[in-house]
């Protein structure tokens, strides 16, 4: 897809949470580095959504689906952490850490960071009491909940702070030029992630398998 292409989807679309000219300039023909990160927490929601149904389920006296809570720690990990987390982290944190910001922006981003430790840290969590179900230990389906549910709380007020106050306040500090090159930086960054992906994903295997 070309870059031109993709600045009409972006100026197409709505946010909910902050007017679409925050997200590209008022000349509307430069996409702002947060508006892929802003398109990413919307399908990070509606995975969020998947989990929150699912764990009400739970709570209602279902039995844990394994497979499910496999594919939902597999997009976290991969997409929620590695891919998004992965361009805040390594790229617009990475330069802004070297930017005089506001006290309370500076804040902000390391409470960021702090939080997707935090998530990180959950996820193992939920993992480990899935694979504590599946062995038949007790107080791993209250576990699996009790995961859930804090991932489910965690990542739509993570993404609010993100979408209505650091993204904002993030670009007042980069100028047209820095903007356009930490754009094209995340598209490289999601170009390459698919093959860094399953290079992953194959030499786990092989090391498993051998
Ligand atoms: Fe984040
Ligand atoms: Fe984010």
């Amino acid at each position: 897809m070309k870059i031109e292409t993709i600045k009409c989807i972006f100026s197409g679309l709505a946010y909910p949470y902050i007017p679409v000219l925050t997200i590209v300039n008022r000349r509307c023909d430069m996409v702002k580095p947060v508006g892929p990160l802003m398109i990413e927490h919307r399908l990070i929601e509606r995975m969020i959504s998947v989990m929150d149904n699912e764990m009400k389920r739970l709570e209602k006296g279902g039995e844990p689906d394994p497979a499910f809570i496999e594919t939902a720690v597999g997009f976290i990990r991969n997409y929620a952490d590695r891919c998004h987390h992965g361009k805040e982290e390594d790229i617009l944190f990475r330069d802004l850490k070297s930017v005089d910001m506001r006290e309370h922006d500076d804040k902000v981003m390391k409470e960021l960071i702090v939080e997707h430790e935090w998530a990180r840290d959950t996820t193992g969590k939920l993992v480990k009491a899935k694979e504590d179900y599946v062995r038949g230990v007790d107080g791993a389906v209250d576990r699996i909940i009790k995961m859930m549910g804090e991932l489910v709380t965690f990542y739509p007020q993570h993404i609010e702070k993100e979408d209505k106050d650091f993204f904002p306040a993030s670009m007042q500090y980069l100028d047209e030029q820095e903007e356009q090159e930490m754009l094209e930086e995340e598209y490289e960054f999601d170009k390459n992630f698919i093959h860094v992906l399953y290079k992953d994903i194959v030499e786990d295997a092989e090391n498993r398998f051998k």
